[in-house]
């Protein structure tokens, strides 16, 4: 199952926590590592330095990301939560327009992203968001979600893209590879927590996973109540 070829990747927004996780899946895999982060990150990523190449700038900055995914067999894609001066979009359109033909883009978000009308959230999730929204937009001033538009974007595409949408996450060691779902609200991700370092897994997974080629999964922990009690309810 799944794409052959694949041995040089970009990751876009390497230096955040899910991004240095993503790098270490990334190397553990074999694969030949370009990282993207702002300039004033580059520490952050000072324990690969000598194994990845680093293009520092701006993520949405569309030059820095033409260098960055030459010759990248995939790319994945850190969508930065909220809203900051078309950051994620600007770095969604970047990526969509530029990498290479065939290439793999996998993308992260948050399960708040809905690709059809299907998802079903509980009003407790669904009121935290808009909150959040809120808040996020009277702080920097932005005046639409701009991670919503970046997803609009992607899913328009008719690139080889999947759109990752992480659970609540917490730290800690990883439990395998998460479960997925097509929609939020089906009883399989009712525990609504993924452990960090396995989002990172599932983002690096889903390059060579072609079934999940423009799919939206949502995903939850393996070991997470929700997901064991669908394990065991199939057996
Ligand atoms: N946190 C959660 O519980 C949660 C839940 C579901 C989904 N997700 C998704 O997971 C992904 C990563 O989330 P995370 O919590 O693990 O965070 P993270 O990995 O720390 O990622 C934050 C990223 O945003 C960048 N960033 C932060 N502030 C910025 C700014 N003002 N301008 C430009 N870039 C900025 C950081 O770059 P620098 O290193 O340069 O600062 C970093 O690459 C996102 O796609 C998010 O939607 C998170």
């Amino acid at each position: 199952m799944g794409t052959d070829r694949m041995r040089k990747v970009c990751i876009v927004g390497a230096s955040g926590k899910l991004g240095q996780y993503m790098v270490r899946h990334a190397l553990d895999s074999g694969y030949e590592v370009v990282g993207v982060c702002r300039e004033r990150s580059i520490g952050k990523l000072a324990a690969f330095a000598d194994r990845i190449t680093i293009v520092p700038g701006p993520t949405n900055d569309r030059e820095v990301i033409r260098r960055a995914v030459a010759g990248c067999d995939g790319v994945l894609t850190v969508l930065v939560p909220w809203g900051v001066q078309q950051y994620s979009s600007g770095t969604a359109q970047a990526v969509l327009d530029q990498a290479e033909p065939n290439a793999r883009l996998v993308f992260s978000c948050g399960w708040h992203i809905s690709r059809d009308s299907e998802d079903r959230y509980s009003w407790r999730f669904t009121v935290t968001v808009r909150i959040v929204t809120w808040l996020a937009r009277l702080v920097r001033a932005v005046e639409v979600d701009d991670q919503v538009e970046a997803c609009r974007r992607i899913f328009a595409s008719d690139r080889r893209w999947t759109v990752v949408r992480g659970s609540d996450l917490d730290e800690g060691e990883s439990q395998g590879l998460p479960v997925w779902s097509r929609h939020v609200g089906d009883p399989i991700l009712a525990s609504n927590l993924t452990r960090r370092v396995d989002f990172a897994l599932f983002m690096v997974a889903a390059l060579t996973d072609d079934t999940l080629i423009q799919e939206a999964p949502a995903i939850v922990g393996r070991r997470s109540p929700s997901a064991l009690a669908q394990a065991d309810e199939a057996r």
